[in-house]
């Protein structure tokens, strides 16, 4: 191999070893530049004879092409590279998956407190809401429970570790009937003068209470029916004349609805709570469907309790009417034909989302 054969090998691979432009114009100017070893080559052939400088400037020209072509290569390679780069960082991944955002939706026992609410807002039920930590007062006394009642047993709640007025302490409340006197006094309290005019002449109509309240309520029980939270609805209606058979009619009419089906009848067992007399349980049978044949409970009820009427500050010789609670939690696994009620409040997302 001749001497400017060695010089373009030389050339290429110093160009292939600069990984940065700077590195390549350093190695330009070693081979090309004024000091370099092509214009040392060029200013050798001073002496040489005309004839000579011709095939030797031939040869040289030749050796300078090629490196020039060599350098103009790792130029454009390196340019390339850098290109390269940099489109890598910005690169965007139109193969990844969108990331969706999931709508929320409401909770089979929220639809369930909706659809109630809605029925009985469309009978002229007021709805109204109450303290989930309440007075002993309330959830029991006041509800013709008195202390040490063994009664109180079937509401066995928890208690918090702060005392209410009256020294007991305050309680997780066991049962929406809190409710009925809660709501009464503010009744009572918001129509002041109707209420007292009522009273005191017997031409004035006393005007009704007509009230739902549902909510959150809390028990010491867990089993496949019951949770230490669950909720109830309470329903009252107090006015002149409001009988059982009133009871009937609504309670009725709103599981019609509420199931939307008429193939559907209504049982009242009866039964025993402090705060109704007469009390009874209502079942609820369906007629046809998957649940056919069986009766269901469905409500606690009962004739408002003259102690209970006293309580609320009213006349019991003028107001007279009824009280339900039902379990919403009961009629969600009813309606979604679902059977373990504890599933509603473990927030499972594969559970809950069927329901959207
Ligand atoms: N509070 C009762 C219970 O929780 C239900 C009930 C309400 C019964 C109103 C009668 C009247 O079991």
């Amino acid at each position: 191999m001749n001497e400017l054969d060695t010089l373009v090998d030389t050339a290429r691979a110093d160009f292939a070893q600069a990984n940065a432009p700077a590195d390549l114009e350093n190695a330009k100017a070693r081979f090309l530049g004024k000091a370099g070893r092509i214009t040392e080559l060029m200013k050798g052939m001073a002496q040489l004879s005309v004839d000579e400088k011709k095939s030797r400037g031939a040869a040289i020209n030749v050796a300078k092409q090629a490196i020039e072509a060599a350098l103009n290569a790792r130029r454009q390679a390196l340019a390339d590279a850098e290109l390269d780069v940099q489109l890598r960082a910005e690169a965007l991944d139109v193969t990844l998956p969108g990331r969706h955002r999931v709508g929320g939706g409401l909770h089979p026992v929220s639809r369930t407190m909706e659809r109630i609410e809605a029925i009985f807002s469309s009978m002229g039920f007021d709805v109204a809401d109450g303290p989930e930590i309440e007075s002993d007062w309330h959830s029991f006394t006041s509800l013709n429970n008195p202390p040490n009642h063994p009664a109180r047993s079937m509401q066995d709640t928890f208690y918090v570790d702060i005392d209410g007025e009256d020294g007991i302490p305050y309680n997780l409340r066991p049962h929406t009937s809190p409710m009925q006197v809660r709501y009464a006094h503010q009744q009572i309290k918001k129509h002041a003068a109707v209420f007292e005019a009522a009273e005191t002449d017997p031409n004035v109509k006393p005007p009704e209470i007509r009230v739902i309240a549902p909510g959150r309520t809390y028990r010491v029980d867990s089993d496949a029916t019951h949770s230490p939270m669950f909720h109830q609805c309470e329903g009252l209606w107090l006015g002149e004349n409001v009988s059982f058979k009133d009871l009937k009619v609504v309670f009725t009419d709103f599981c019609r609805t509420f199931f939307e089906t008429d193939d559907l009848v209504l049982r009242f067992r009866p039964s025993f709570f402090p705060f109704t007399e007469p009390s009874a349980e209502i079942d609820i049978q369906f007629q046809s469907g998957p649940l056919a044949g069986r009766w269901l409970e469905v409500a606690g009820s009962g004739q408002v309790h003259p102690n209970v009427v006293r309580n609320m500050g009213l006349d019991p010789e003028r107001y007279i009417g009824f009280a339900f609670g039902m379990g919403p939690d009961r009629l969600t696994m009813l309606r979604y034909g679902v059977n373990d009620l504890r599933l509603f409040f473990d927030g499972d997302l594969r559970f809950l989302s069927q329901f959207q």
